[in-house]
């Protein structure tokens, strides 16, 4: 593993070894991370905002050992006309071995991949559009195992705003691939009928019964074309104690829209623990792909 464009992009076995890697690192939290020190450094380009995934990144490299410089486009020479693959190809040069990269633009991390840098850059896809965000399906299976053993035959509902969702794009791909049952549950206006590998049902009711796990999504208010009816929305498919099937598990990649998509009483009853686990568990999956890209890169 050279780089991490999407969960395309990986073997099961990659993703497996993946997940084995992340439990190391979280079985020998905090004794074995220090000592484990590594070489490598790390560049974060993130040009959304992100808190979860930039933060966990960072956690995850300094405890790796690894050196970590977070760019600020703002303040670089992007803003005097220079391109991507130059600011790469430079930060490179400079001694980066891997940058970790959140954009807008759907497929632009597999062309920053198909580049050639003069001493060889590894790139992790932190978040792509609406299309991919590989890092938080890995770490929504790793949670998911945690808690079910195993993905195989297990009912997992994804909730809400799927169109602009590159984590319900990233699961339903990875979990599908494992032998998960995926149903998603939205009004017409938030489906995405590309997404074959997982069934539609449009009453939230009929999708959440024997669910074992129920993933919430946020509304992406910031890729929206059109208002949505939102107290519509909020009556028909918002997430709360009265339709959360007792025994199945609550996720959200998060930032939750409190009182939208997740009710605030569900969220902060014991059931909402599970997604705080998610932000938590991002640390031991990110060392585990960081870990393994370097690896790669030195081979
Ligand atoms: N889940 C996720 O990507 O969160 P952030 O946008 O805060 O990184």
């Amino acid at each position: 593993m050279k780089n991490l464009i999407n969960i395309k992009s990986l073997k099961n076995d990659e993703i497996l070894e993946i997940t084995e890697l992340a439990e190391y690192y979280e079985k020998n939290v905090p004794q074995g991370l220090h000592k484990r020190k590594q070489t490598g450094s790390a560049a974060l380009l993130f040009f959304e905002n992100s808190t979860r995934t930039r933060f966990s990144f960072e956690m995850a490299s300094k405890k790796l050992g690894f050196d970590i410089f977070n760019f600020d486009a703002q303040k670089s020479s992007i803003l005097k006309g220079e391109g991507f693959f130059d600011t790469l190809n430079n930060l490179n040069a400079i001694g980066c071995d891997i940058a970790v990269i959140r954009h807008s633009r759907e497929g632009f991390i597999e062309e920053l991949v198909n580049k050639d840098y003069a001493y060889g850059l590894g790139i992790i896809n932190a978040g792509e559009g609406k299309s991919a965000h590989p890092t938080q399906a890995l770490l929504d299976f790793y949670t998911l195992k945690k808690h079910l053993g195993d993905v195989k035959g297990k009912k997992i509902v994804i909730v809400g705003d799927i169109i602009h969702s590159r984590v319900a794009k990233s699961n339903i791909e990875l979990l599908s691939r494992f032998g998960a049952h995926v149903v998603c549950a939205s009004p017409d206006y938030f489906e995405d009928w590309s997404q074959t590998n997982a069934k539609y049902e449009a009453n939230i009711n009929i999708a959440l019964k024997d669910a074992d796990a129920v993933m919430g999504l946020r509304i992406q208010k910031e890729r929206l074309e059109n208002q949505i009816p939102l107290a519509n929305y909020i009556k028909d498919y918002q997430i709360n104690e009265t339709n959360m099937p007792e025994n199945a598990i609550l996720m959200h990649p998060g930032p939750v829209n409190r009182d939208v998509e997740i009710s605030s009483t569900l969220l902060d009853s014991q059931k909402g623990r599970v997604i705080i686990e998610q932000a938590r568990n991002g640390v031991f999956v990110r060392m585990a792909v960081l870990d393994l890209i370097y690896k790669g890169l030195r081979a």
